[in-house]
C-alpha cells in the first residue's frame, strides 16, 4: 500500500543512506561531513557525483547501479519524493547512493572545495521568472564552482525549450567548455546507456510528446555573467498543477 508523506517522513529518520541536517548545522556554517564523505560515509576515495533536484533520485540510483567505482548523493528538498530512491537503494543493496536532504543554496556548507567530481540537473523547473532559482543560472554554476573539481562535468536533462535555450546562451556567453548539446536526445545519434535512465519527471514529459534535451559541459575559471537576451517562455507550468489539474499549486 502506498505510504502517505508523514509514514515517509518517519521512516526517513531510520533510513541509513539519508541525511537530514538540521538547518542549524548547515546555515553559515560547515556541516561536520564536509570534506568527508568519503572517508566517513562511503568509506572509500571514489570520485563523489551529486544529482541535484533528484526528485524520486532515479539517476542516482541507476547510476550507482551502473557505476559500483563511483559514489552517488541525491539532493532535494522534497522527502517524500526522496524516499522512493532512498528506499530502492536499500532494498537493492545499493551502497554507492545515498540522499541528502537540504536545498541547493546550502550545498557549499555540506561540501568542501574539489569534493565532488561530476553533477547532473534532471528536469528542474525552469524558473522563467526568476533567473536566481534556476539550477543552471550564474547563481547555482557559481556556487558549484566552490566544490566541483575543475573541468567537472555538469550534466542538464529537460524538456523545457527555455532552459534549454537559455542554458545554451549561458554557457556560449561564458565561453564554457561544452561536450555534447541536443534538443531532441532520443533521435540524435549520441549513444550512452546513461542518457537511457529515465526519471519520473521525464516519463510524465516524455507521455505529452515532449522532445528531450541534453547538455554536457564544464565550467571555468572566470566569474560567469548572465546571458543578456530575450527567450521565449514555454508552457511549463508549475510541476503540480501541470501533473494533476484538480491538485493545488503547492505540494
Ligand atoms: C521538476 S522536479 C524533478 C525531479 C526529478 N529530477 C525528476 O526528473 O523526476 C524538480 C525537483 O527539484 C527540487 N528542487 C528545486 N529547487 C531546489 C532547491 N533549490 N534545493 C533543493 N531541491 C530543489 C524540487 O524539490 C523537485 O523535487
Amino acid at each position: 500500500m502506498p505510504k502517505n508523506k508523514l509514514a515517509k517522513f518517519a521512516e526517513m529518520e531510520n533510513l541509513e543512506n539519508v541525511f537530514q541536517p538540521k538547518h542549524a548545522e548547515i546555515f553559515r556554517t560547515d556541516h561536520p561531513l564536509k570534506g568527508k564523505w568519503g572517508k566517513q560515509v562511503f568509506h572509500n576515495n571514489h570520485p563523489i557525483v551529486l544529482e541535484i533536484g533528484c526528485g524520486k533520485g532515479e539517476y542516482t540510483v541507476g547510476l550507482g547501479k551502473l557505476y559500483p567505482e563511483k559514489n552517488f548523493i541525491g539532493i532535494d528538498i522534497k522527502g517524500a519524493r526522496m524516499w522512493h530512491g532512498a528506499k530502492a537503494a536499500l532494498e537493492e543493496h545499493i551502497s554507492n547512493a545515498i540522499f541528502l536532504r537540504i536545498y541547493a543554496e546550502m550545498l557549499d556548507s555540506v561540501f568542501a572545495p574539489n569534493e565532488i567530481s561530476e553533477i547532473w540537473i534532471t528536469f528542474p523547473d525552469p524558473q522563467m521568472a526568476k533567473a536566481r532559482k534556476r539550477l543552471t543560472g550564474s547563481r547555482f554554476l557559481s556556487l558549484y564552482k566552490k566544490f566541483l573539481k575543475p573541468n567537472g562535468l555538469i550534466h542538464l536533462k529537460t524538456d523545457s525549450p527555455f532552459l534549454f535555450a537559455y542554458t545554451s546562451a549561458l554557457i556560449q556567453n561564458n565561453r564554457l567548455p561544452c561536450y555534447i548539446q541536443t534538443d531532441n536526445l532520443y533521435e540524435s545519434e549520441i549513444e550512452d546507456k546513461i542518457l537511457g535512465i529515465k526519471t519520473f519527471y521525464e516519463l510524465q514529459w516524455l507521455s505529452r510528446g515532449k522532445q528531450i534535451k541534453y547538455i554536457r559541459f564544464s565550467l571555468s575559471e572566470n566569474p560567469l555573467l548572465e546571458p543578456d537576451i530575450e527567450l521565449e517562455k514555454d508552457d511549463y507550468h508549475s510541476e503540480a498543477r501541470y501533473m494533476n489539474p484538480n491538485r493545488p499549486a503547492t505540494l
